[in-house]
């Protein structure tokens, strides 16, 4: 049973008369209202209805440091003195940019925008005006924001996803059919497949974009193997990999790709880059970033945004990005793998079926216990996901917010105390669900 809450309902009233369904953001729609947000300290949120909760969501894992982070505060007050946007650059941009550079071996230089979404389609772009080819591959089941190409096959189903190699199915209706033609679907984690199909659209392929770890597609990292055949067809055929970090950019100083010793063209940032601000940057090697240099006579890639590199989301970002050490990240892997051991073992002593996913500060709950490689593995049946969704209404009912598909992030206000707390409430979940499902039987 879902706890009443008035004050959220009452806005959504209000939010019906004004706003599609009273949204503006899909991922925060639920039934039979979403959740209103009051306020949020560190690592804990207080919605409309005056309840505070412990956050795993962290804003779809982009507030590393949690909520209204004092040095972030300051940082961002002091901005707001100093006004908000200018038609002039600042120097606010290159702090950011000469940190992020420092940062990663594969940022020779970077360039700003608003969202993860834009960053994934200016590397496209950028890929494609480098190269001089159209097309583009991705992996079936990964997220990568709304372009129209990155979003091809994001929900493939069985019905729509043909054979063993991929097709590329619309996500949005309203997709031309040129879009579908000009994506390359490749399977995640099947090496064989994978090559195969690459090279048999070598000649036009400017890029494969590619998330090391896609949240969608089950928080399931990608395979050493996977990732040498990625390489391989770069060196042989001239394509780029453009990775899309904007969520596993926390998982180490260089973001996931130093794990894998993989040197990216391009990579897409977002998220914790903006230390909570609207942000998005693409940052990649000289020779290729060179498309948007705008000294040249007609620049390859123009790129223009009203907002690119505002000063707030400069300090914010800089501020956030500095105090996220390679001492902080080995913590917070820590902390997730306190986290993903207790899931497993609480599945276990439940006699519920079960997995858990993920790196470091990030890691997905399953309920599921067949071998998880790729997206198809990962999808859930109906009952599963009744299962699941009581999981998760039971935790945010019991002080705990957790995203929809059970992926959960940690931030840096926590320690064991809340990795502990979190597995409590998970526990006691379990129990009741199972209870649930045993009634009913
Ligand atoms: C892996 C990945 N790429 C891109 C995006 C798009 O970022 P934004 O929501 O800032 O447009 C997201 C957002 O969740 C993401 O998870």
């Amino acid at each position: 049973m879902m706890i009443e809450r008035p004050v959220s309902a009452a806005l959504y009233d209000r939010a019906t008369a004004v706003m599609p369904g009273g949204n503006t953001r899909v991922t925060v729609y639920m039934k039979p209202h979403p959740y209103y947000a009051a306020h949020g300290k560190g690592c804990r949120i207080t919605d409309a209805d005056g309840v505070t909760r412990l956050d795993f969501t962290n804003n779809y894992n982009s507030l590393i440091h949690g909520h209204a982070h004092p040095d972030v505060i300051a940082a961002v007050r002091d901005q707001l003195e100093r006004g908000t946007a200018f038609p002039m650059a600042s120097e606010t941009e290159i702090d950011l940019a000469e940190h992020l550079c420092a940062r990663a071996p594969s940022f020779d230089h970077v360039r700003f925008c608003n969202s993860g979404s834009e960053a994934v389609m200016f590397a496209l772009k950028a890929a494609r005006a480098h190269t001089g080819k159209p097309k583009i591959a991705k992996c079936e089941g990964s997220y990568h924001g709304s372009y129209d190409f990155a979003e091809v096959s994001l929900d493939s189903t069985p019905a729509t996803w043909g054979n063993a190699d991929p097709k590329s199915v619309a996500y949005a209706s309203g997709t031309p059919q040129s879009v579908l033609d000009e994506v390359v679907v490749i399977p995640f984690n099947k090496p064989v497949e994978s090559e195969r199909i690459l090279r048999a659209h070598a000649r036009n392929l400017a890029c494969v974009l590619i998330d090391l770890m896609p949240n969608r597609g089950g928080l399931i990292p990608a395979t050493p193997e996977f990732v040498a055949m990625l390489k391989r067809v770069r060196d042989d055929t001239g394509m780029l990999i453009v990775l899309d970090e904007v969520i596993t950019m926390r998982l180490d100083y260089e973001g996931a790709q130093s794990l894998y010793d993989l040197r990216a063209d391009l990579t897409a940032l977002g998220k914790i880059v903006g230390g909570g601000f609207p942000v998005g940057a693409v940052a990649g090697s000289a020779d290729v970033m060179a498309v948007f240099d705008p000294r040249q006579t007609k620049t390859p890639l123009p790129h223009s945004g009203t907002f690119n590199a505002n000063p707030v989301t400069m300090v914010a970002g800089v501020t956030a990005m500095r105090l996220l050490t390679r001492d902080e990240i080995i913590r917070l892997g820590a902390l997730g793998d306190r986290a993903r051991d207790g899931v497993a073992a609480a599945m276990r002593a439940a006699g519920m079926p079960g997995q858990v996913t993920g790196m470091g500060s990030l890691f997905r709950i399953h309920v599921h216990d067949r071998p998880l490689s790729d997206y198809r593995s990962m999808l859930m049946t109906a009952a599963e996901k009744d299962v699941l969704g009581a999981i998760v209404e039971y935790m945010r009912d019991h002080g705990v917010f957790v995203n929809e598909r059970g992926v959960c992030s940690l931030s840096t206000p926590m320690g064991e105390a809340e990795i502990d707390a979190f597995l409590d409430c998970f526990r006691d979940a379990l129990a009741f669900v199972g209870g649930q499902t045993q009634a009913a039987d």
